[in-house]
C-alpha cells in the first residue's frame, strides 16, 4: 500500500521524457499517479473484425488483437516493473518528487481508439501500408485517450505513454509530472532499421529478442538480419543440414527454423519486421565448409586481401549451374518459411571481388566485360525466385551503382558508401535506404581486428580501422538520410538503417555497442534530421532527453552506455559550448 502523506509537494517537471521526439506535443506541470488496477480499454473500429476482450486464444485471435493484447500487457509491465527513479535529472539535494495525498489525482481511464481497420498485412507490412501515427491526450483529471488508425499506431502511442511516467523513490508509486499532455505524432520515414550481423560473431536468441524490445522502445520497425557471411553460417536449413552443421563455428551456435519463426513472430507483435539477408555471391566462404565445389578462391593465404575484403576469401562461382541449383534449393527451403511474417528478402550483393573470378573455373577472368553479364544472369535468377514467393527484394548498392545491373523496379537499394549513393539510386528511379558508413556504422572506431607483422606494424600505427573514428551519437544524430537528394525524389528514400557489423561485438558488448547510439538514428528516422523550423536538430536539447532515454532503456533491461555524467543532466545546459 502507498502511504498517504498529508503534504502536497511541488513537482519539478523535467519535461524531457519523449524519445524519439513527436511531431508536435505539449506538456504541463500537474502530477498524476497511476496504479496497477487502472484498466486499459480498446475500442476497435466498426469495420475491424475483432475478438478482443474474449478469452485470449492465439489460434483464433487476429493479428490486430494479438498486437493490442501484447501492447497492453507490456504497458503494465513497463510502467510498474521496468520504470526508473529520475534523480539524475534534477539538481542535487532538491525534493523533486511529488507526494501522494488524499487530494492526488490518479489516472482514471485509458482508452485506445482505433479509428480504421488494420491492413491485412499488419504482421508483415510493406513500407507505407500501415499508418503508424497516433495522437495522445491526457487531461489533468486523469482521462487518457490514445487514437490511431492502426494497432501499430496504438502500440507507438502506448510506448510514448509509458515514457511520461517515473518511479517514485520516497513512498513508491508511479507518476507523471507532465499533465496535461497532448501529442500528435507520425514517422517521417517508413523504414527505420537496425542491421545485425550474426556471422562474424554469434548472438544468442535472447539477445535478438532483447534487440527487438529495444527497437520497439525507439519506435523502430525493421530488424535486418545479416545472418550469414564468410566467417560462419549459423542458419540451419533443414533440407541442407551440412550448411550449418559444418559452417557454424560450433554446434551450439546455430539458429533453427523455429528460432527464426519465433523471432519474426515476436517482432510482428511489436511492429518490428524481421528482414533476413543471405549475402551472396560474395561473403559466402562459409559455404565451402560443406560445399567446397561451389566456392571460388576459398581461403587464399597469405594474400587473401587480393580476393576478399576480409579473410577467409571465397565467393560463390558466377557461372556455375551447380551454384544455381544450390541457391534454388536453399531459397526454396528458406523463403516459404519467411513469407507469413515478412514481405522482404535481402539478396546481399556487396563487395563482390572481381579478382576472385580469376580463380573461378567457370569464369577465369576479372574483366568487367566478362563478369557483368554473368552477374546480371546470376542476379536475375535470384530475383525471379524471391519474387516468385511474393517477397520484395533488397540488394546492396553495388549491384546497381557499380555492376550496373538492371533490377526489378520494386527492388530496394540499400546504400552504405556515401550520400551520393542515395541520390544516385533514387536518381535511377529505385527506392533506397540510407545508412552512410561514415555516420551509421556502429562498429567503426574500435581499432583494427587484424594483426600486423612486426615488420609492417609501424606503418599501421595507431592501428585504426578503415572507418575510424568511433561514431558517437552526435555524429549519428547529424546525419540526414536526404542529404543531396532532390526534392522530387525524397519520397523514394524509404528510410535507413544503423549497422552493427560484428567483428568485435558479441553478446558481452552487444547492447553497449548499439545503444544508446542507435537512438540517435531512431530519432532521425522517426522525427527527421531537421526540426519544425527546418534547422538541424539541437544536441543541446536532445542530450538531456537522450540521457533520460538511456536510463529508461537500462530500466527496461537493455545495458545501454551512459550518455553523460549525472552532473550534466542535473544542471540544465551547463555541459554545452
Ligand atoms: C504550471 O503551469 C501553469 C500554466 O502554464 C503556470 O501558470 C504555473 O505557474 C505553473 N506552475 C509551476 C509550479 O511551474
Ligand atoms: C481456441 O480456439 C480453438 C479453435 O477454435 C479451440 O479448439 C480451443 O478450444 C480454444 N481454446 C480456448 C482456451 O478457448
Ligand atoms: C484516426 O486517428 C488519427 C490519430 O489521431 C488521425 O490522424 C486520423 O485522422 C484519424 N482518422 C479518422 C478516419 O478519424
Ligand atoms: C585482373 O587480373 C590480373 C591477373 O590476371 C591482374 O594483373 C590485374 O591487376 C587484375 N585487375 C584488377 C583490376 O585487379
Ligand atoms: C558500370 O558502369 C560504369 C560507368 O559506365 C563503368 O565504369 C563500370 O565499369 C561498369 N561496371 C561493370 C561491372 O561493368
Ligand atoms: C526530378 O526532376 C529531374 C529534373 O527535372 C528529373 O530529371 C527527374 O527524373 C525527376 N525525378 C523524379 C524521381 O521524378
Ligand atoms: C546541418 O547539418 C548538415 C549535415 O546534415 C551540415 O552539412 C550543415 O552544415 C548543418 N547546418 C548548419 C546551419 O549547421
Ligand atoms: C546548478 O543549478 C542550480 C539551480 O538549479 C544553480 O543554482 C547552480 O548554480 C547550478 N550550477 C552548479 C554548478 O550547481
Amino acid at each position: 500500500m502507498l502511504a498517504l502523506l498529508p503534504i502536497l509537494a511541488l513537482c519539478v517537471a523535467s519535461g524531457q521524457a519523449l524519445w524519439p521526439i513527436p511531431l508536435t506535443y505539449t506538456t504541463g506541470n500537474q502530477t498524476l499517479w497511476i496504479d496497477q488496477n487502472v484498466k486499459i480499454t480498446y475500442k476497435a473500429s466498426a469495420s475491424q473484425p475483432s475478438t478482443y476482450g474474449s478469452a485470449p486464444n492465439s489460434s483464433t485471435s487476429t493479428w490486430t488483437d494479438k498486437i493490442i493484447t501484447n501492447a497492453i500487457e507490456r504497458t503494465y509491465d513497463t510502467l510498474f516493473n521496468k520504470n526508473f527513479y529520475p534523480w539524475k535529472f534534477h539538481p542535487r539535494n532538491t525534493a523533486f518528487e511529488p507526494t501522494q495525498t488524499r487530494a492526488s489525482t490518479f489516472i482514471k481511464t485509458i482508452t485506445l481508439v482505433q479509428n480504421a481497420s488494420d491492413p491485412t498485412d499488419i504482421m508483415k507490412p510493406t513500407t507505407g501500408d500501415v499508418d503508424e501515427g497516433y495522437s495522445l491526450a491526457m487531461t489533468t483529471e486523469g482521462v487518457v485517450t490514445i487514437t490511431a488508425a492502426s494497432s501499430i499506431g496504438l502500440l507507438h502511442g502506448l510506448t510514448s505513454f509509458t515514457q511520461l511516467f517515473y518511479q517514485c523513490n520516497g513512498g513508491g508509486g508511479v507518476y507523471t509530472p507532465l499533465a496535461p499532455v497532448s501529442i500528435t505524432d507520425a514517422p517521417k520515414f517508413g523504414w527505420r532499421g537496425l542491421n545485425i550481423d550474426t556471422s562474424r560473431t554469434f548472438k544468442p536468441m535472447s539477445d535478438m529478442y532483447a534487440m527487438i524490445d529495444a527497437l520497439s522502445y525507439n519506435k523502430m520497425n525493421r530488424l535486418h538480419w545479416h545472418v550469414t557471411d564468410s566467417q560462419a553460417w549459423p542458419l540451419e536449413i533443414p533440407s541442407m543440414p551440412d550448411l550449418a552443421g559444418k559452417g557454424a563455428y560450433i554446434s551450439s551456435q546455430k539458429y533453427s527454423a523455429a528460432d527464426v519463426q519465433g523471432l519474426t513472430e515476436y517482432g510482428a507483435l511489436l511492429g518490428v519486421e524481421v528482414v533476413v539477408e543471405i549475402d551472396n555471391p560474395g561473403h559466402t566462404a562459409s559455404i565451402a565448409f560443406s560445399r567446397p565445389d561451389l566456392i571460388a578462391a576459398f581461403d587464399i593465404e597469405p594474400n587473401w586481401d587480393t580476393y576478399a575484403a576480409e579473410p577467409p576469401s571465397g565467393t560463390l562461382k558466377l557461372n556455375s549451374p551447380a551454384v544455381g541449383d544450390f541457391l534454388a534449393e536453399l531459397f526454396d527451403d528458406l523463403l516459404p518459411r519467411l513469407t507469413s511474417l515478412s514481405s522482404y528478402f535481402h539478396l546481399g550483393g556487396d563487395e563482390v571481388n572481381m579478382n576472385a573470378y580469376n580463380l573461378d573455373d567457370t569464369v577465369r577472368s576479372n574483366l568487367s566485360s566478362v563478369l557483368q553479364p554473368l552477374m546480371q544472369k546470376y542476379m536475375d535468377r535470384n530475383m525471379a525466385q524471391v519474387q516468385s514467393y511474393g517477397l520484395v527484394p533488397l540488394v546492396w548498392e553495388e549491384m546497381l551503382l557499380q555492376w550496373n545491373l538492371t533490377l526489378p523496379a520494386e527492388t530496394i537499394i540499400q546504400t552504405w558508401q556515401s550520400d551520393q549513393a542515395v541520390a544516385d539510386a533514387v536518381g535511377k528511379g529505385y527506392r533506397a535506404l540510407a545508412g552512410n558508413y561514415e555516420f551509421w556504422y556502429l562498429d567503426c572506431g574500435k581499432g583494427q581486428w587484424l594483426d600486423f607483422y612486426p615488420s609492417d606494424a609501424a606503418q599501421y600505427w595507431p592501428f585504426q580501422d578503415y572507418c575510424a573514428p568511433f561514431h558517437n551519437w552526435r555524429l549519428m544524430y547529424s546525419y540526414d538520410p536526404l542529404t543531396g537528394v532532390p526534392d522530387n525524389a525524397t519520397h523514394l528514400v524509404l528510410g535507413g538503417e544503423a549497422h552493427i557489423w560484428s567483428e568485435q561485438t558479441d553478446s558481452v558488448n552487444f547492447d553497449q555497442m548499439v545503444w544508446p547510439r542507435t537512438c540517435a538514428a531512431a530519432e532521425v528516422l522517426w522525427s527527421g534530421a531537421k526540426d519544425a523550423g527546418g534547422q538541424n536538430r539541437s544536441q543541446v536539447t536532445a542530450s538531456p532527453r537522450l540521457a533520460e532515454m538511456r536510463e529508461r532503456l537500462v530500466a527496461r533491461g537493455i545495458r545501454a552506455e551512459p550518455v553523460r555524467m549525472p552532473f550534466c543532466s542535473m544542471n540544465g545546459t551547463q555541459c554545452a559550448l
